[in-house]
């Protein structure tokens, strides 16, 4: 395949999309806007490579028209593919690619900063400040809880998880459980405890934060049952991906003090978020930041580009999914 041509969902960042440019033929959506169902439909059927990412519904439609036009291959700008019908693309006979490793650091960083936002009120206080309304120091004022030294509880002890574990255990003292789907013979690194269910890590945990991929079976892995199990002063953390969070029951404990708070970064059905979650107490929410550092944003497209690059040499790609 001499320079292929490559359909790229969203804009990157100035270095990723030089580098796309560098070896293929590149159309970009230039006002970085979502894509319609329609607008997907004719980049993937009108180009050798499609670059989709989070945001996009990449449905069997999406996958067929592409397999019935020119797509050969789908180069995922993300790690996470449980916005692509991996199924349609393999019955069509189209290789996925995703982008692991690049974003652990910024995501594990994140949900650090999460976990102290939600111990340390710092979200209230900013709020408070900025409102006009704080009326000065007082022992009572905004009063959280310690990190240090408190147990976190990991349910998925993949890169992500580990990376989360070893920052909370190194930089906080913290004692680590976790739940994995296979056995994880080191500790995780952090000489943390694997424990066989979610609910035992909910009810072992001050901290429980989610690190799974988002298939048919870790939706609602944090369901109302694992979350009866938790303290009155635990808190819920969700860089992951929205579906493996019951909403509901989650809205449903933070509303009658059941846990100490939640932090959010994804949503079901993001960019909407649920108008129960915005109301509810305690609560950090962000706009799906995890992976939101121009080093990693950039990292992210290179690894498009090595992928997209190995499919056109005919070469294995680095990152096949599927
Ligand atoms: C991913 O890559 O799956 C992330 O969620 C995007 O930040």
């Amino acid at each position: 395949m001499t320079r292929p041509s490559i359909f790229v969902t969203r804009r990157w960042p100035a270095p990723a999309e030089e580098a796309l440019a560098a070896h293929f033929d590149v159309t970009l959506n230039e006002d970085d806007r979502p894509l319609t169902k329609e607008e997907l439909i004719a980049g993937f059927a009108s180009h050798d490579i499609a670059a989709p990412t989070v945001s996009d519904v990449i449905d069997s439609d999406v996958v067929r028209a592409g397999g019935n036009g020119s797509c050969r291959m789908i180069a995922n700008y993300g790690v996470g593919v449980n916005h692509i019908d991996l199924a349609a693309a393999a019955a069509s006979g189209i290789p996925v690619s995703n982008t692991p490793g690049v974003l652990t650091d910024a995501t594990a960083d994140l949900t650090l900063t999460i976990m102290l936002m939600l111990c340390r009120r710092a979200g209230e206080g900013e709020r408070e400040l900025r409102a006009g309304e704080w009326t000065g120091w007082r022992p009572t004022h905004l009063v959280g809880r310690a990190m240090t030294g408190k147990t976190l509880g990991i349910i998925g002890m993949g890169r992500i998880g580990r990376a989360v574990a070893h920052r909370a255990h190194f930089g906080f003292g913290m004692n680590v459980v976790f739940q994995n789907r296979s056995p994880i013979a080191d500790g995780g690194g952090v000489n943390g405890r694997q424990l066989g269910s979610g609910a035992e890590v909910c009810a072992a945990s001050d901290f429980v934060s989610l690190h799974c991929a988002a298939t048919p079976e870790t939706r609602h892995i944090l369901g109302a049952e694992a979350i009866a199990a938790m303290s009155p002063d635990a808190y819920v953390i969700n860089t992951a991906r929205g579906d493996v969070v019951d909403e509901a029951a989650l809205v449903a404990a933070l509303e009658s003090g059941a846990i100490a708070g939640a932090g959010l970064d994804v949503f079901q059905g993001e960019p909407a978020v649920n108008p129960a979650i915005i109301a509810a107490p305690n609560t950090v929410l962000l706009p799906h930041l995890g992976s939101a550092t121009q080093e990693t944003r950039v990292a992210m497209g290179m690894k498009v580009v090595e992928n997209a690059r190995a499919f056109a040499a005919g070469a294995p790609l680095p990152d096949n999914v599927g």
